[in-house]
């Protein structure tokens, strides 16, 4: 047993592993030997793997083996993960499989790779260099791995630039620059939730997914539609909020021409007014709520402010000349062409304010 604080905690989620466990437990302590570190195993076991890992605890003297065992497994795999962060002694975490498909003998190159002191994560990548995925049994779920990789990364051209294979589950992570709490952990893919919700610095090192040691693989279609509604979460949740303080604003609007007119004034003044006033609304709102973790400077506010503002007027301005376009080039109703233009400038707008107002 060690008192003193480990270097890295190693966080190992376990379902039904019993027999890799003894394997996974020999080959760690070999592999890190002479650092401090301790497992973690995260354990949603519905078998006797919660015995087996106690046994192998119990047996070992190099190094500190622990155990969560929920009894409730929320956010199945990777809330499994997040238990195991928050247990953690160490600042260091690295997560890995307990099938043995992820080497524990790459674990000191994910520590050497983070002690270079450049960045907040390290990604063991099947992607690059020497790394290969040839333990993703068969070749559909090759495919599907590939495509999967590819549709994600084109969803989050900014925040995965540097990582070439987000569905990883072997990673090394400072808690320190992490936020736990902004986590929504749901299926096996808690890398993308890690890396999609924060602008975290990442450093990669290949590796070879090996083969599986026992038992079979917990991937299955309702992780697929798991893994689809993440996506969806991660990437349009920000969206739908700029959707609906847009719904809001369009609203408003209307109630400002109606009472500007009521009161005398031409319409085109009191439309130029509502529009100017809505759009200030609307950016004040998304800074509270849409795009809240991306404003840290208060400082900034006017230069955001400024692109905002910019890119509405124009936006407004360029929108009437291109319906009329539509409807006197395509010959289509000048209501469809108001849709039209009005959700093309919605996309529009949302891809600006999160690309360029809000860069991360
Ligand atoms: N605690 C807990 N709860 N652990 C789980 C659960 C769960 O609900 N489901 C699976 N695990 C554990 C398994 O026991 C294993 O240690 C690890 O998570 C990975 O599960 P596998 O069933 O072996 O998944 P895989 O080999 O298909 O998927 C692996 O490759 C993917 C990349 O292709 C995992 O590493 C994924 O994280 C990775 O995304
Ligand atoms: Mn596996």
């Amino acid at each position: 047993m060690q008192t003193a604080t480990p270097e890295v905690t190693i966080i190992v989620p376990t379902f039904n592993e019993g027999p890799n466990v003894a394997p996974l437990v020999d080959r760690l302590s070999t592999a890190l030997a002479g650092r401090r570190a301790e497992i973690v195993f995260a354990d949603d076991s519905t078998d006797e793997t919660p015995a087996e890992i106690e046994r192998v605890a119990a047996a070992t003297g190099s190094i500190d083996v622990r155990m969560i065992h929920r009894a409730e497994p929320l956010g199945g795999l990777s809330g499994a993960v997040i238990a195991g962060l928050r247990a953690a002694r160490a600042r260091v975490c690295v997560v890995m499989d307990g099938d043995l498909q992820h080497p524990p003998e790459d674990v000191p190159r994910l520590l050497d790779r983070h002690a270079r002191g450049d960045v907040d994560v390290v990604v063991a990548s099947r992607y690059i260099g020497d790394g290969s995925s040839d333990g993703l049994d068969g070749l559909s779920r090759t495919l599907v791995s590939r495509t999967t990789t590819a549709l994600t990364k084109a969803m989050f051209p900014l925040r995965l630039r540097a990582c070439t294979d987000p569905m990883t589950g072997f990673f090394l992570v400072d808690t320190g620059a992490l936020d736990l709490e902004a986590l929504r952990p749901r299926g096996f893919k808690i890398l993308l939730e890690i890396l999609a919700r924060q602008q975290l610095r990442i450093g990669e090192i290949p590796f070879r997914f090996a083969e599986r040691e026992a038992g079979g693989s917990k991937a299955s279609l309702r992780q697929g539609a798991h893994f689809l509604a993440q996506l969806a979460a991660l990437r349009f949740g920000k969206m739908s909020g700029f959707a609906a303080i847009g719904a809001l604003g369009a609203v408003a609007n209307l109630a400002i021409v109606w009472a500007l007119t009521t009161v005398g004034m031409h319409y085109i003044w009191a439309a130029v007014i509502a529009a100017e006033v809505t759009i200030v609304a609307n950016f004040l709102l998304q800074e509270r709520f849409v795009f809240r973790e991306l404003v840290d400077d208060a400082s900034g506010r006017w230069s955001r402010f400024a692109k905002s503002f910019a890119f509405n007027n124009a936006e407004a301005l360029v929108r009437i000349p291109m319906m009329g376009l539509l409807v006197e080039t395509w010959h289509i109703s000048s209501v469809l062409a108001t849709g039209i233009t009005l959700v093309v400038a919605f996309v529009a707008r949302y891809a600006f304010h999160a690309l360029v107002v809000y860069a991360p």
